[in-house]
């Protein structure tokens, strides 16, 4: 051996440790905690260039090596379930290149020649980026549904896939020859309608782009972190311990596997025909596959939706090519990791570089100041791309970026532009480091940075020019107040002709200061004046996300709503009241406690309340309509933990009787009811003589009431 070679092996042998740990780490990151810190892009670099040094240098490959594992150890928070078929991963073709190889493999593995290669057919479907699952249906019934875990076994997500709307719980019959074949035609003679007794469909569950987008802003409103990319967020979702959370996700499922096990049914024998009798059976599958014939007309599919994917509502991160015929999968077979008969055509990440105009900074309705670039407009994954997003100053000093600098924007998850690095090459002598503004770009405020808090915010919530338009807009948005013909656009108008400054002006507007504004149309501004009438009898909860208190989105609203259906209730609640909802942190108790003790806050209350915008819900008028109000003067305090039923369950039951629900005991009491770990408030109920009643006492006494 010469002293070269063994400089190179030690050299390798390094790197390889290197690389096992680093990929291992990223693993972990991507499939344990749903948080991946680099992208897909930049982790496949680093797999492939383990797998190449694996290849070269056999002897040197670690026995844990990461490259020999197929997702990750499934969580100990679900059950565990093993898969019948254990599911596989795809190995990956970079480039043409690649996918040629790839074909001379499979020619050689059957036997074939290469003119034979024209006569191939290869399924091509389009590669969905969300998260694999096993579903198992019984004589049609959806039964189980299960994560890819590390293969072998996965987690059990039944309850929460049932959330999924586009998932059939119940299979629809599929037309099937007398010899057991998939008919083509259901009115033939002889062909009966079938379900399989026993169906294992393989397919991704997905979040679509425009779920992950609304997803998002709801984080950000409720203050919360969001979701890097609709993948992470659709496993984030899917993982859920309590399902009702993933039901209000949106996700959504493709097939695109099938095995039956049916004496009656035959195995289909194409994938094409696979794909055929998942849609019969009322599965989902992704409408745009194809089958063709040889590598070339593979690259061109490839090559054909590597622009036209941007389109589609769900994100995809390449292709996945499948030999057609099903008899020749078994005759190729598997390697430990992945099957030899399919393969993923990755698409490049979409980079590019352009010049950082400026850097400019946006109040948020909370305050937060966010850092925004402005760019060169440069085209990337299928749009124009003038600003980016710089996160936050601790970004900024990360990066080093600087006015002037040429940056490298990629689009995260192909959705929402960043800025990924600076060429340095190209920096300016004379370029200085980027000074974060110390007052509000808008007002000029000192601006002050809470605690712990990444963001810097304005203080001057009033005030600020900035901040008001944002909570007006916020007002009238979907999620909110939800007012129609009365748009973003449309709100600066107001604020700029000074018609409108906070959100009850909304309602003192009439239609000839509307039509005194340039461009206003009698039509449109009927039809606001109309929609911002129809939303003064929206549900609470609205009215309660529509205020814009920090922390509370759509689902904290809900839930708020839900324990004090009314302003009055709601303003009179105290800190411990409020975190003694479940699901209430004592910061968020603060800050909504703290928003009520503003005077600009109750003044705008009064005055919406007074202009008609309803400021309860009528929860007693709704459960008067269906049940008979046996619980009628009583008044229901529940403390502890109840086993059959949550708190805010068991305090609708109790409203929907006529009955109250309050959350502390007083000589008003009629009833505590008690599970367990109840706290103070038993000594209390004991000491005014309350009764007590436990979980099954109260049960009993619902009944009574059926
Ligand atoms: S077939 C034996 N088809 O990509 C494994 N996978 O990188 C067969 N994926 O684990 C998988 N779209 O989660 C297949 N049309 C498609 C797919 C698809 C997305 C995912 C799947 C797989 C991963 C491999």
């Amino acid at each position: 051996m010469t002293s070269q070679t063994v400089l190179d092996v030690d050299a390798a042998r390094q790197r390889i440790e290197e690389l096992s740990k680093v990929v291992e780490h990223h693993r972990f990151r991507y499939y344990v905690l749903d948080s991946p810190e680099v992208s897909d892009a930049v982790f496949d670099e680093l797999y492939n260039e383990l797998i190449a040094l694996e290849e070269k240098y056999p002897e040197l490959k670690l026995p844990s090596s990461p490259t020999q594992k197929v997702g990750a150890a499934p969580s100990t928070e679900f059950k565990q379930v093993k898969h019948r078929v254990p599911m596989l991963s795809l190995s990956n073709a970079m480039g043409s290149e690649d996918l040629e190889k790839w074909e001379e493999r499979i020619l050689r593995g059957l036997g074939q020649s290469a003119d034979e290669a024209n006569q191939l057919a290869y399924a091509c479907e389009l590669k969905i980026d969300g998260l694999s699952i096993a579903l198992t249906f019984k004589n049609g019934e959806f039964i189980e549904g299960a994560t890819r875990g590390d293969g072998e076994v996965g987690e059990d997500v039944t309850l929460n896939l049932k959330t999924i709307s586009v998932l059939p719980q119940k299979l629809t019959p599929i037309p099937v020859n007398a010899d057991g074949t998939l008919a083509e035609d259901a009115n033939a003679p002889g062909v009966e309608a079938r379900v399989p007794e026993l169906l294992e469909v393989r397919g991704e569950v997905y979040l679509p782009v425009s779920a992950f987008q609304t997803l998002n802003e709801s984080m950000l409103d409720a203050n919360e972190p969001t979701f890097a990319n609709p993948r992470n967020a659709a496993a984030g979702s899917l993982r859920q311990k309590n399902p009702r959370i993933t039901a209000k996700r949106r996700l959504a499922v493709f097939t695109y596997f099938v095995y039956v096990t049916d004496p009656r049914i035959k195995q289909p024998t194409t994938h094409a025909e696979s794909l055929r009798m998942l849609k019969l059976l009322g599965l989902p599958v992704e409408p745009n596959h194809d089958v063709v014939h040889g590598a070339s007309a593979v690259k061109a599919y490839c090559d054909k939706w590597a622009l036209a994917r941007h389109g589609l509502d769900y994100q995809t991160d390449g292709i996945v090519i499948k030999l057609n015929e099903r008899s020749l999968w078994s005759e190729l077979g598997n390697t430990s990791h992945s099957p030899r008969w399919a393969i993923a055509y990755k698409y490049p990440p979409e980079e590019a570089e352009t010049m950082l105009d400026a850097i400019q900074f946006e109040v948020g309705r909370t305050g937060a100041v966010t850092p925004v670039a402005i760019l060169h407009p440069v085209k990337l994954a299928g749009t124009t791309v003038k600003r980016a997003s710089l996160h936050n100053a601790d970004q900024i000093a990360r990066l080093d970026v600087r006015v002037g600098d040429t940056v490298i924007v990629r689009k995260a998850g192909d959705i929402i532009p960043e800025i990924l690095s600076v060429n340095p090459s190209k920096r300016a002598a004379d370029s200085q480091p980027f000074q974060y503004p110390t007052r509000c770009p808008i007002c000029d405020t000192q601006l002050v940075r809470e605690g712990e808090e990444v963001a810097v915010r304005c203080p001057n919530t009033y005030g600020c020019l900035s901040q008001r338009e944002r909570r007006l807009k916020h007002w009238v948005s979907r999620d909110a107040m939800d007012i129609e013909g009365v748009g973003e656009v449309l709100v600066s108008e107001f604020v700029k002709n000074d018609l409108v400054n906070k959100p009850s002006d909304f309602y003192k507007l009439t239609l000839d200061k509307l039509m005194a504004l340039p461009r206003m149309g009698l039509k449109s501004a009927e039809k606001a004046i109309k929609n911002i009438e129809g939303s003064k009898t929206r549900p609470f909860a609205r009215v309660i996300n529509a205020l814009g208190i920090r922390h509370v989105g759509t689902t904290m609203a809900d839930l708020l709503a839900e324990n004090y259906p009314s302003m009055k209730s709601l303003r009179n609640a105290s800190v411990s009241d409020l975190a003694a909802i479940e699901g209430v942190g004592p910061v968020v108790a603060e800050t909504i406690f703290q928003f009520f003790q503003e005077p600009q806050v109750n003044q705008l209350i009064d005055e919406l309340a007074q202009l008609g915008v309803r400021m309860e819900d009528d929860v007693e008028e709704l459960a008067r309509e269906a049940l008979p109000q046996t619980l009628a003067g009583k008044t229901f305090v529940i403390t502890g933990t109840l086993e059959t039923l949550e708190r805010s369950e068991a305090e609708k039951a109790v409203k929907a009787r006529g009955g109250k629900a309050t959350s502390s005991v007083s000589k008003n009491t009629s009833y505590l009811v008690v599970g367990a770990s109840p706290g103070s408030k038993v000594a209390k109920a004991q000491q005014l003589n309350v009764p007590i009643l436990d979980e099954t006492e109260f049960l009993k006494l619902l009944e009574k009431s059926d």
